[in-house]
């Protein structure tokens, strides 16, 4: 891998800090910007951090100039890879009988109960063979990379049985050997209940504690087991049960939860889930309790605008009071189909009044800490993995401005350089 050079940079958002824990409050907007910024990456880290003055200076930059794999970042906006830290890629088919119900009047809720929504993925998935699916989970990555995310959380969840599951899970893995950018499994077998245990959804449960979770664990298939606590998908009580079995098999928790209804924070976050995701329905006692906590409030505003929903997350209200929020894209055939992270921060300035330091943040350093990754990702600091992202744009704020664009020309993935568009 050889050595990468990025010289004469715009702006170079770096997002170093001398804080640990993520960015909450006021922090979320430091960017820690150089002007007329360098970066050199070796091996598949990042090296040195600096002005371009400082590089040319450096007598190691001067002596291997010619080896180096140098781009001319001038009037261009650098910023760490985006780590997107919530999506669904392990499906086979867009639900466009959804979209037409959708656009038709029907409420998500209304679809599902009338036989769309996840369980209508199901079918195919169980169907599909690993390479086929691990094609689909490849196609995702790639476009995700294309508009600047260097690390995916990838939820396994359209199989619900213990083999389609597993198989979503290897297709996750087959796929993120195929792609250079960072890849983090995660097993959602209770995503909802799926047909065949309608009349017996307990004993669903049990089987994604005894038989799912366990397995999962043992071939260290994910890093994270997902939960769907809502109406429709899972109780709070269930959620915990299966949370439970999570920890005792040494995985870590994340949930999706509060979307439709609300459900009281206070016992989830007993257990230390790295991050709660949605959140549309939380109450002040529930933001002052996650402001208190290390978990993560992922928002995900792509599902809100796919639903045509009016509202969206309180984003404000959880910044002002101190909760650590992420950005995520939601990337799924249902709710949030889109991998486009530039337009999730355009949704978050327009629709949920984050600023556009606030939002980059979020959708960087804090997503790097939603996935336990904040040691290795999420900031352009000398010793992380070399992620990066290269915007044709001369100004940061330009990232969330230009609606549903997409101004990546580069994203540089653990060291390795992929060329999105033709730069001027
Ligand atoms: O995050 N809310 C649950 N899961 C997804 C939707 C999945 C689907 O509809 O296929 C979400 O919005
Ligand atoms: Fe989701």
């Amino acid at each position: 891998m050889a050595p990468i050079f990025l010289v004469n940079i715009g702006q170079l958002v770096t997002l170093r800090s001398g804080a640990h824990g993520p960015r909450r409050g006021k922090d979320l907007r430091e960017l820690g910007i150089i002007q007329d910024g360098a970066v050199v990456c070796l091996g598949g880290k990042i090296v040195t951090v600096g002005t371009t003055r400082d590089a040319l200076r450096d007598s190691w930059v001067k002596k291997n100039r010619t080896k180096l794999i140098e781009i001319d970042c001038a009037g261009k906006v650098v910023l760490p890879g985006f780590v997107d830290s919530h999506t669904h890629p392990a499906f086979i088919s867009p639900r466009l009988v959804d979209f037409e119900k959708r656009t038709a009047g029907s409420s998500y809720e209304e679809i599902a109960a009338a036989g769309g929504g996840i369980r209508s993925s199901v079918d195919a998935v169980r169907r599909a063979g690993k390479r086929q699916l691990a094609d689909h989970v490849l196609g995702a990555l790639k476009e995700l990379s294309a508009s600047g995310v260097t690390t995916v959380e990838a939820k396994s969840g359209y199989g619900l049985s213990v083999e389609a599951e597993l198989k979503s899970l290897q297709a996750i893995k087959t796929a993120s050997r195929e792609w250079p950018g960072t890849v983090v499994p995660t097993l959602l077998g209770a995503h909802v209940v799926p047909s065949e245990y309608t009349d017996r959804p307990q004993e669903y449960v049990a089987l994604v504690c005894e038989q799912m979770i366990p397995r999962v664990a043992k071939r260290k298939l994910a890093k994270f087991v997902d939960i769907f606590c809502d109406r429709g998908a899972f109780s709070a009580e269930d959620t915990l049960t299966i949370a439970k079995s999570a920890r005792e098999n040494n995985l870590q928790v994340r949930a999706h939860i509060s979307q439709l209804i609300r459900t009281p924070l206070d016992r989830l976050l007993g257990l230390g889930p790295v991050s709660v995701d949605h959140l549309d329905c939380v109450n002040d006692a529930d933001v002052a309790r996650l402001a208190n906590s290390e978990t993560i409030a992922t928002l995900v505003p792509g599902a809100n605008y796919f639903l045509g929903l009016s509202e969206y997350p309180p984003a404000r209200r959880l910044i002002d009071a101190g909760a650590a929020v992420a950005l995520a894209t939601d990337f799924n055939p249902g709710s949030s189909p889109t991998a486009n992270m530039p337009f999730v921060l355009s949704l978050a300035c327009t629709q949920m009044k984050m600023t556009s330091e606030e939002a980059i943040s979020a959708a960087t350093i804090n997503g790097a800490f939603a996935l336990a990754l904040s040691k290795s990702k999420g900031s352009i600091e000398p010793g992380k993995d070399a992620d990066l992202s290269i915007f044709d744009v001369n100004d940061y704020r330009e990232i969330a401005y230009w609606v549903a664009a997409n101004h990546c020309s580069y994203t540089i993935m653990n060291g390795e350089i992929q060329r999105n568009r033709q730069t001027n």
